[in-house]
C-alpha cells in the first residue's frame, strides 16, 4: 500500500460486524494478546480487542512485508504499541462499537473514538479533566452542544496524549484544544514543554453518527484519506 510522508491512512471497523468471524479472527493474534483477549472481564471488551488486533495487522500486513501472525509488536514504557526499525507507525482507538485506526510515517500520531453518552454531569467531567480555558469555551454552549462539544475536546485531547504516548502521566489541564485558525482546532500549552516546541496538528475526522473521532499528530502537513477495511484472508 502506498503511504506518502504526509498522509494519514484511516480505517473503520464495526466490531459487531466481525463477532460471527471471532474464532479465525484470533488466529492472527500473538499468544500474549490471546492471553490478554481472554483476561477481559466483559466478553465484549474481549471482542472488540480481538476483532481491533486482529484487524491492525491485517491492515498493517499491507504496508509491511509480513503476513498479519508474523508481526511482531513492541511497547513503549507507556504501553503504546509500535513496529520496530519500521517507517509504518499507528494508533488505534476502540468505542463501543467502533475502532478506528490510523497508520502514517510520524511516530508521533494519536487518534481516539468516543461513543457520545449524554449525561447531565459532563461540566463536571469536564472539571476534572479539562484546562480552564476549555471549560470556559464549554459553558458557552447549551443542551446537545454541550455533549457534541465534549466529545469533541475529549477526544482531541486524548488524540494528543496518544500522539506522545504518555497517557494519563501529561498533565491534561497544561494544554488546550479549544483554539481555532478558521474551522481548524489548534493546540495550545500553558507552559512550554519538549513538546510545545513541535508543530502539532489536530482534526476532528469524519463523524459517523453517535461516535466523534479525532487525530493529533507531530505535522503540520498532513493529507487525511479514509480507507476501506482490507479483506481479511481467513483460512
Ligand atoms: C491507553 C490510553 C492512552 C488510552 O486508553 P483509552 O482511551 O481507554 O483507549 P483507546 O481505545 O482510545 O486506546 C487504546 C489503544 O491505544 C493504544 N495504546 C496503549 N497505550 C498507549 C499509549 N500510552 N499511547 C498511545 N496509544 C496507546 C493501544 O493500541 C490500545 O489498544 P489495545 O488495548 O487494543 O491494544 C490510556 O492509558 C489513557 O491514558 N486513558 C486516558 C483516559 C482519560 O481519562 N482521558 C481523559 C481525556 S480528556
Amino acid at each position: 500500500m502506498e503511504l506518502n510522508i504526509n498522509d494519514v491512512h484511516i480505517y473503520r471497523i464495526n466490531i459487531s460486524e466481525h463477532t460471527g468471524s471471532l474464532p479465525q479472527l484470533k488466529k492472527f493474534l500473538s499468544g500474549d494478546e490471546i492471553k490478554k483477549a481472554d483476561r477481559f472481564k466483559f466478553t465484549k471488551d474481549s471482542h472488540s480487542y480481538t476483532i481491533s488486533r486482529s484487524f491492525l495487522r491485517n491492515i498493517l500486513s499491507q504496508y509491511i512485508n509480513l503476513n498479519p501472525a508474523e508481526i511482531k509488536f513492541s511497547y513503549t514504557e507507556t504501553g503504546k504499541p509500535f513496529i520496530e526499525y519500521s517507517k509504518i507507525h499507528f494508533n488505534l482507538s476502540h468505542s463501543g462499537d467502533r475502532c478506528i485506526i490510523a497508520v502514517s510515517m510520524t511516530a508521533e500520531t494519536g487518534v481516539d473514538i468516543e461513543k457520545v453518552r449524554d449525561s447531565e454531569d459532563l461540566i463536571k467531567v469536564a472539571g476534572r479533566y479539562f484546562s480552564e480555558t476549555e471549560i470556559i469555551y464549554l459553558k458557552k454552549f447549551q443542551g446537545k452542544e454541550v455533549t457534541d462539544n465534549f466529545f469533541r475536546i475529549w477526544t482531541l485531547k486524548e488524540a494528543f496524549i496518544k500522539a506522545i504516548g504518555e497517557g494519563l502521566s501529561f498533565p491534561l489541564k497544561d494544554f488546550s484544544v479549544t483554539e481555532r485558525t478558521g474551522n481548524i482546532p489548534v493546540l495550545s500549552f500553558n507552559n512550554t514543554s519538549v513538546y510545545s516546541e513541535k508543530h502539532w496538528s489536530l482534526h476532528l475526522l469524519e463523524s459517523e453518527s453517535g461516535y466523534v473521532s479525532s487525530l493529533a499528530i507531530n505535522s503540520d502537513n498532513v493529507n487525511i484519506i479514509y480507507k476501506k477495511i482490507p479483506a481479511l484472508i481467513i483460512e
